[in-house]
């Protein structure tokens, strides 16, 4: 079985000092499971103390996004190399809030995708549809032209090192979490979808879900074998309540 896989998306929340306090409290209270990965994804500029922080500890530290090109006259923007220089070992790509705020299309998302494998860090490619999309019954449709694009011009052993975190939407930042029957249904069409596409074994895609997951509702989501870990924004902001739903991973 994969080890679940817990994340923790912090977005633009806490200045270096409260981020580090967080990361204290989180290690503090945490006891590592073999079973389970927990990593963090802070803000850019608290990634070198945090990185200090998590440094020979088991969590491990990942970035929110990247720019795909690896250094010039890009204003504003982070690197694949910088983000490994500092000690990350995942990069967050294509989150709904860079898609729609952002305006990130596929085809960016794809540029990153490779840029992040290029230099050994692994992708974490978020997927999902609207509400609007979910109710006119294209959430397959959706869901399948963010995997073809995002993943083009990837080959079958490039899979180990990808994990799809489906985020549908409507559920984060809601409160109103999908069913487990609802992200088990999407896992599985990822799934079925990859194997199909790149013939990789069903059961060795990394698939985890975010979206209003809490300590309330995480033990009922990892119930579901289609479920492989959580990507948690509020409630990872909270070391209580992040470790408390790193804990469930390990409970079943
Ligand atoms: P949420 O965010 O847990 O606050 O819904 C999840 C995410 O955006 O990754």
């Amino acid at each position: 079985m994969l080890r679940r896989f817990i994340v923790g998306n912090w977005k633009m929340h806490k200045t270096i000092s409260q981020a580090e306090s967080l990361v204290k409290d989180i290690l503090q209270m945490y006891q590592p499971q073999a079973s389970v990965e927990l990593t963090i994804a802070p803000s850019f500029i608290s990634l070198p103390a945090v990185s200090r922080l998590v440094d020979s500890t088991p969590i491990k530290l990942a970035a929110q996004n990247t720019c795909a090109n690896d250094e010039g006259a890009f204003t504003g923007e982070i690197s694949p190399p910088m983000l490994r220089d500092v000690g990350c070992h995942y990069v967050i790509i294509g989150h709904s809030e860079r898609r729609h705020i952002f305006g990130e299309t596929d085809q960016d998302i794809n540029k990153k995708v490779h840029a992040v494998l290029h230099h050994a860090l692994l992708p974490i490619l978020c997927v999902g549809e609207r509400l609007e999309e979910r109710q006119s019954n294209k959430t397959k449709a959706v869901i399948q032209h963010q995997l073809q694009t995002g993943l083009k011009g990837l080959e079958s052993h490039d899979f180990a090192k990808i994990t799809i975190a489906y985020e549908p939407v409507w559920a984060i930042g809601t409160g109103q979490a999908a069913t487990v029957d609802q992200a088990a249904e999407v896992h599985g069409y990822i799934r079925s979808f990859i194997s199909t596409q790149w013939g990789i074994k069903p059961d060795q895609n990394r698939i985890i879900y975010g979206g209003s997951v809490t300590k309330e509702n995480a033990k009922s989501l990892f119930q579901s074998p289609q479920i492989n870990g959580a990507l948690v924004g509020k409630a990872c902001l909270d070391s209580e309540s992040f470790v408390k739903i790193a804990e469930l991973a390990t409970d079943n």
